[in-house]
Formats: structure tokens, C-alpha cells, sequence
């Protein structure tokens, strides 16, 4: 395995453990998570490999295989940028029972797709640090750590979605998880056995604004939490009553969270009664909430969206946080090729660069591979 190749070479022994964590794709349940609501993501099977072995000595040794690295000590960790400091977050979070680590990581997310590699990064290292540290952590409190990794050391206020996914997805399955109670269930998705497929569209746009703006859309529904007076917008159960209490855009995110919570119950009712090919329509209305109430799509998306479903898409919707990022187009298997025809004549026609397509099988989360 390249990355214990890479770990033996520059640091003189073997790893003790050899970690993979993916990344994910989220079927439907957008911006619900920090809203105590519901997600259906799927891990893809791309993702970040972590060989580890700790180290008694207070020295934190941190190697990609993608970009630069260096030596930071334990107490250091503080000073770690970019890529570093998600792993370093991680160790920060785990306390003092983890005293120093070697630490080496090879990625294979597709970069800027909205693919979450960072909650795969964080991820793979806790899980391998759990293992060594014998910390005992579960699955779910390994996403836990991740998330806070996240939130308090990189300063991203992101919901568990992305790290639980990561965590706790498993084959052929997609995890619909209740990010108030944590609870979760792995719920079959074997969309080949209908002739379908789930097609990555990845627009290659990131804007700058998007930490930003998450920032705002998150802090936007935790005061319109407020003005109704429930602990979060998964509470609302009568949106026309709570819509009439609510103005300007506390109104418009609220109208995108309560139903986006009934677009993930009603997809996987259908899933559950055999009809994915129908989800399609639920795929749409998601975009469309995202793009007009939610406001967190961006014209590459759009386009994307429009495009794959003018070229037979069954359905498709913007993924992830948005402001760029991928789209994702459920498609019969026969029709993947019109689709992508489509959306990149579209493209074409703005002169925007070719999207890159990517096929996904809903892949394992978190599991030991050294
Ligand atoms: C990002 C965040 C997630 C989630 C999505 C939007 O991916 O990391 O926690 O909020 O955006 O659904």
C-alpha cells in the first residue's frame, strides 16, 4: 500500500494501523443537519488513507502524500495550516491521552468537487488514532470528534453530516441519519438492480464566499429558530402558521428546512417501497429550494442541474454546501451518456469549463485496511 510505503520511508518503521475513510455524496437533506433535521448521504468510494503509529514523546510527526508536511510538536498544533490543521484538529480534540503520532495520509477525493475530504481526513486519522490510543471511541463519537475538529479548530461551524457519513456509511447503502437524537439507519440503495445510476457532476467552480455564507445561512435559521420560539427549524410543524410569524430571509430559509425534512421522509418512503426511478421529482424540488429559498446555488449549478435533467435525467440536485461544488443526477444507466452530452453542450454554449463526471456506488465508511 502506497501510503505505508510512503509512512516506512520517511519515518523508519512500519505503521501500526492503516485506516480508510471516504468521502460522500448527499442524496437529499440539505443544510437540515445543523437544523437538527434529516440527511440520506452515501460515502463514495473515494477517500483518505491514514497509516499511524503513535509516540510517547509529545512530537507529532504529520506526512500527505499530496502536499507538504512537517514536524509539529503536541503542544505546537496550534500552529498547523491548511491540510494539517484538520488532522492536527483531530488530535487537539482527542486531549492527552494521545501523547504524540506519526501520521501519514494519502487522498484521492476529487478536489473542489464539494466531496467532503477534509471529513475524510479527519476521519481516517481519528479512526486510526482511536485504534492505536485505545481510546475506545464508537463510530458515531469518532464523527463527533471530527465535526468538533471542524468547528472549533479549523473554524468551520459545519453539521455532522459529512464526518457521520464518513464514519458510519456502509455498502450499497445510503445513511439516513436524525442529526437531533443521532440515531441512524442504513437504508439499501442498489440503484443498478432498477438500472439506474447516480452521476457526479462536478461544476470545478468553488466560490470564495462559501465559508462565509454557510456561516450566514446557519446563523439566518438559528434566529428564525429563535422568532418562533423552538430549539431548532426540525421543530416546526405547522409551516403556514410559522411562515406568517417569519419575514424576509428567516421566512425563505425556514420554507427550505421544514420541507427539505419531508423531501428526505418521502424519498425514502419511495425507497423503502421499491420506486427509486420516482425520487426523481423530490431531487428537483430540493435544487429548486435550494436555489430560490435557500439561495445557495450558484448559475454552474443550475445549468448543471437543468442540463442533466433536459438530457433525461431522472432527477438532479446540487449537493453538499453549495456556491459551487457538484451536482448530482439520478440517471438510467442507458441515458448517462445523453445526460453528459447535455449538460456539456451547455457548458459549451457559456464557454465554461467541461464539468467532470464522476459515477458513484454508495461505498463503506471508516474501515481498517493495514
Ligand atoms: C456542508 C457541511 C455539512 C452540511 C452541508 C449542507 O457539507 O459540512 O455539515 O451542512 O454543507 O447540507
Amino acid at each position: 500500500m502506497r501510503v505505508a510505503e510512503a509512512f516506512r520511508a520517511a519515518f523508519g518503521a512500519d505503521p501500526e494501523t492503516v485506516w480508510h475513510a471516504p468521502g460522500r455524496v448527499n442524496l437529499i437533506g440539505e443544510h437540515t443537519d445543523y437544523n437538527d433535521g434529516f440527511v440520506l448521504p452515501f460515502a463514495v468510494p473515494w477517500g483518505v488513507t491514514a497509516a499511524v503509529s503513535p509516540r510517547e514523546d509529545g512530537v507529532v510527526r504529520l506526512l500527505s502524500l499530496q502536499s507538504g508536511s512537517g514536524p509539529v510538536t503536541r503542544d505546537r498544533l496550534e500552529d498547523t495550516a491548511g491540510w494539517e490543521r484538520y488532522a492536527a484538529g483531530v488530535l487537539a480534540m482527542l486531549g492527552d491521552r494521545v501523547r504524540g503520532a506519526d501520521i501519514a495520509v494519502d487522498g484521492d477525493v476529487p478536489q473542489g468537487a464539494g466531496l467532503s475530504s477534509s471529513a475524510a481526513l479527519e476521519v481516517s486519522v481519528a479512526s486510526a488514532v482511536n485504534e492505536v490510543c485505545a481510546l475506545g471511541l464508537t463510530p458515531m463519537e469518532i464523527a463527533l470528534t471530527s465535526q468538533k475538529a471542524e468547528n472549533d479548530f479549523v473554524g468551520m461551524p459545519c453539521g455532522i453530516m459529512d464526518q457521520a457519513a464518513s464514519a458510519l456509511a456502509k455498502e450499497g447503502h445510503a445513511l439516513f441519519l436524525d442529526c437531533r437524537s443521532l440515531g441512524y439507519r442504513n437504508v439499501p440503495l442498489d440503484l443498478a438492480a432498477h438500472g439506474l445510476e447516480i452521476l457526479i457532476i462536478d461544476t470545478r467552480v468553488h466560490h470564495e464566499l462559501a465559508d462565509g455564507e454557510y456561516a450566514k445561512r446557519r446563523a439566518e435559521c438559528e434566529s428564525a429558530a429563535r422568532t418562533l420560539g423552538v430549539p431548532a427549524l426540525r421543530d416546526v410543524t405547522d409551516l403556514a402558521a410559522a411562515l406568517e410569524r417569519l419575514s424576509g430571509n428567516e421566512r425563505k430559509r425556514t420554507m427550505h428546512v421544514v420541507t427539505e425534512n419531508h423531501r428526505v421522509e418521502a424519498l425514502i418512503g419511495l425507497l423503502r417501497a421499491g420506486h427509486p426511478a420516482e425520487t426523481g421529482a423530490l431531487l428537483n424540488a430540493s435544487h429548486l429550494s435550494l436555489r430560490d429559498q435557500f439561495e445557495v446555488t450558484v448559475p454552474e449549478l443550475d445549468l448543471a442541474a437543468e442540463a442533466a435533467v433536459r438530457g433525461g435525467a431522472r432527477g438532479a440536485r446540487m449537493t453538499g454546501g453549495g456556491f459551487g461544488g457538484s451536482v448530482i443526477a439520478l440517471v438510467a444507466a442507458d441515458r448517462v451518456a445523453s445526460v453528459r452530452e447535455s449538460v456539456s453542450t451547455a457548458y459549451a454554449a457559456k464557454s465554461w469549463r467541461e464539468p467532470r463526471y464522476l459515477r458513484a456506488t454508495p461505498a463503506q465508511g471508516a474501515h481498517k485496511v493495514g
